[in-house]
């Protein structure tokens, strides 16, 4: 049985049998690590981090929980304090997870990317290499942003319209390669940002965005309205 129990390595580890750490891994006090972990050459993970948590969904919710999968923790990648990476999340190498951030089952960050401060990557997310995300973001089930994309803090991607006859149909955000999305911006369900583009800070995007273009604003747009 592969159950959680003391370990010497850390002050007040609990780690299951079957954990892999690597050379030059570096754990905080208070950490837990799930059967499936491992825990790639000089990584760090730092106090009260959770990782390969069991999949659990709140009473009333559609989602199934998973079985137990593996969840891989890239090489030099850093879990900040009290982060939770739950089952058959993976990053590669030199990622990095803020204090706080939850990525949920399945989740998938990319070589150099960064989540910051308290941020929430649904299960099943695609985070690109290089990609960096500042803090309190968050992204539902299936979110894509792919490579070298910029996003701000409080970005929040949605996952249903509430509409009966919204014009952008329910389903995942895609972000595709070097957008920029300025802080605070909601993307609406559906919407795809095109490769390189830019949304100013506080917009609501309710349509997709062209690759390349700026749009701004609620409804956000390319129009830009000067007085005189
Ligand atoms: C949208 C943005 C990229 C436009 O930059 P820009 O092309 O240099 O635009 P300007 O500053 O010249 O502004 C052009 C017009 O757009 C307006 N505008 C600029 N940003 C806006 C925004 N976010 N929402 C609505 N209008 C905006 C300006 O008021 C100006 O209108 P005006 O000429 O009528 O006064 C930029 O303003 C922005 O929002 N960047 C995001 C910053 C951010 O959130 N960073 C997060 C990491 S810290």
């Amino acid at each position: 049985m592969n159950e959680l129990k003391k370990s010497d390595r850390a002050p007040y580890l609990m780690c299951a049998d079957d954990v892999q750490i690597g050379d030059d891994v570096s754990i905080g006090a208070y950490v837990v690590l799930y059967p499936g972990t491992r825990l790639g050459r000089g990584a760090r993970i730092e106090h009260g981090a959770i990782i390969g948590r069991p999949s659990q969904s709140n009473p009333g919710s559609v989602a199934q929980p998973t079985v137990q999968q593996p969840t891989d923790i890239g090489e030099r990648t850093i879990v900040g304090a009290y982060a939770i990476v739950c089952s058959g999340a993976m990053t590669g190498p030199d990622a990095y997870i803020g204090d706080h951030a939850l990525i949920r089952e399945g989740a998938r960050l990319g070589e150099r990317s960064s989540v910051g401060f308290s941020c929430t990557v649904g299960s099943k997310c695609v985070i690109g290499e290089n990609t960096r995300i500042q803090g309190f973001c968050g992204f539902p089930a299936g979110t894509i942003i792919e490579s070298d994309c910029a996003i701000g803090p409080y970005v929040v991607a949605l996952a249903t319209t509430f509409s009966p006859n919204g014009r952008t149909p329910d389903g995942p955000v895609v972000v595709r390669q070097g957008a920029r999305i300025g802080s605070a911006v909601q993307l609406m369900p559906g919407v795809e940002i095109g490769a390189g583009a830019t949304v100013g800070a506080a917009s609501v995007v309710t349509r997709s965005v062209q690759p390349g273009m700026t749009v701004r604003g609620t409804p956000a747009s390319a129009n830009v309205t000067r007085d005189g």
